[in-house]
């Protein structure tokens, strides 16, 4: 089984799979609510699959000052949040390809945003994925991804579309990190990590 798909594979997507529609639904939400929660506490933040830059839109309209630097794989969604938002910084970025990706050494961020991916990762790099952004998150983890009651693990040959059981994401906490909150609505869990003191 193949798990690395073609970075133009999201472009190929109908319109409103591929995100660029302005859509906020119910999980976006209670990710960005979770991020506001922690109010001034955090002064740069690291997105991974950034899209076209819709968090950090809401982010600066809501008042976020600080730094941001979003990654995507998908080269389209990176050329339009460019366009969208000049003033941020976007770079195409396979998550799996993170260690490459940073000159040393890493950097650190206040908060890292790991939305939407982690149910497109085949559970070999979902381990890996999880450690490296571990690893230049400073305080805070904000991961949200499709949830069941049983974990199930589809791929198409093209996309992984996964569910994780609340124990199977549990497991997967880096060691560093604990749990601080855990939320579940629908089929979207949103889990807020911080780092242990
Ligand atoms: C379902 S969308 C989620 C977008 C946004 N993070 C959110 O929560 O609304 C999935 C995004 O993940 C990106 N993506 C998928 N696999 C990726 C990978 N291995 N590395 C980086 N980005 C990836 C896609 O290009 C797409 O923008």
């Amino acid at each position: 089984m193949t798990t690395r798909y073609s970075p133009t594979a999201w472009s190929t997507l109908p319109r409103g799979w591929d995100n660029n529609a302005d859509g906020w639904p119910e999980h976006r939400r209670d990710a960005l609510h979770e991020i506001v929660l922690l109010d001034n506490k955090v002064e740069s933040i690291f997105e991974t699959a950034c899209c076209t830059g819709h968090y950090i839109k809401r982010l600066r309209e809501i008042g976020y000052p600080g730094t941001y630097l979003g990654i995507d794989i998908t080269p389209e969604f990176v050329i339009e949040a460019r366009k969208l938002h000049p003033n941020e910084v976007f770079e195409i970025c396979d998550i799996r390809d993170l260690p490459l990706f940073w000159r040393s050494p890493r950097p650190l961020f206040d908060l890292t945003l790991v939305t939407g991916i982690l149910q497109h990762l085949s559970p070999e790099d979902l381990p890996d994925a999880l450690s490296e952004v571990a690893l230049v998150t400073e305080k805070y983890l904000l991961l949200s991804y499709t949830q069941a009651e049983e974990t199930k693990i589809t791929f198409d040959g093209k996309f992984f579309q996964n569910y994780y059981s609340e124990e199977y994401m549990r497991g997967l906490v880096p060691e560093d990190f604990e749990v601080e909150t855990y939320r579940n609505v629908g089929r979207f869990a949103t889990v807020l990590l911080k780092r242990k003191k």
